[in-house]
């Protein structure tokens, strides 16, 4: 076990410039500003559902609640790794919206293979980041982990409801997944393939 590693498992903190810390303050920052994106895709459909499918409007209403509760859970987990929010939130949030926006006009099939086409991709991220966190971070590894009971879930609602959603629910699913690994890849500059590389490497 490195000294990292030692030091996270006893509790004591990390110097703020090793490397295992600013790969904590990517996390941070990358957790933060996708949780910022769902915000803004959520918003886009509930206002969208008020009008066409208020049947769907307690479900997403509650989602959209669970991200707000993950956006404050990672902006609250900042101070004490020195970390800061994204500079390019607005990134999150107009991408977001667009997502949002363009696949509620495709009907509840289009909420439904967005939501899981984001969830399936996030879950994917925060797998990898768990690896990581339990060697050197256990405290931001709760956070994350009870992150992820509520993705999942999200994630096997969305994908129960797209059963039937025929041949668009297709076409959405890897349009969204592209766009959601796009918005992270740009947002962090390409930092999260680096990222990726720096968490198994640590
Ligand atoms: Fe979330
Ligand atoms: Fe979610």
């Amino acid at each position: 076990m490195n000294v990292g590693a030692r030091q996270a498992r006893q509790g004591e903190a990390m110097p703020e410039s090793s490397p295992e810390s600013r790969i904590i303050r990517r996390i941070l920052r990358v957790n933060h500003a996708g949780e910022h994106g769902a915000v803004s895709i959520y918003s886009a459909q509930i206002a969208w559902a008020r009008r066409r499918a208020p049947d769907i409007l307690d479900w997403l209403e509650d989602t959209i609640g669970h991200e707000q509760k993950h956006r404050e859970l990672f902006r609250s987990a900042m101070p004490a790794r020195s970390a800061k929010p994204c500079r390019l939130m607005s990134i999150w949030s107009v991408g977001g919206t667009v997502l949002g926006w363009v696949t509620a006009r495709m009907g509840r099939a289009g909420v439904m293979a967005c939501t899981a086409a984001v969830e399936r991709t996030v879950h994917q991220h925060l797998v990898e980041q768990q690896a990581f966190l339990n060697r050197h971070d256990m405290e931001l590894l709760g956070i994350v982990q009870t992150v992820q009971v509520d993705e999942d879930a999200h994630l096997v609602h969305a994908e129960a409801n797209l059963k039937g959603g025929g041949w668009l629910a297709k076409a959405i699913y890897p349009a969204v997944a592209a766009a959601t690994e796009l918005m992270i890849f740009v947002s962090t500059r390409g930092d999260s393939l680096r990222l990726r590389a720096a968490m198994k490497a640590a």
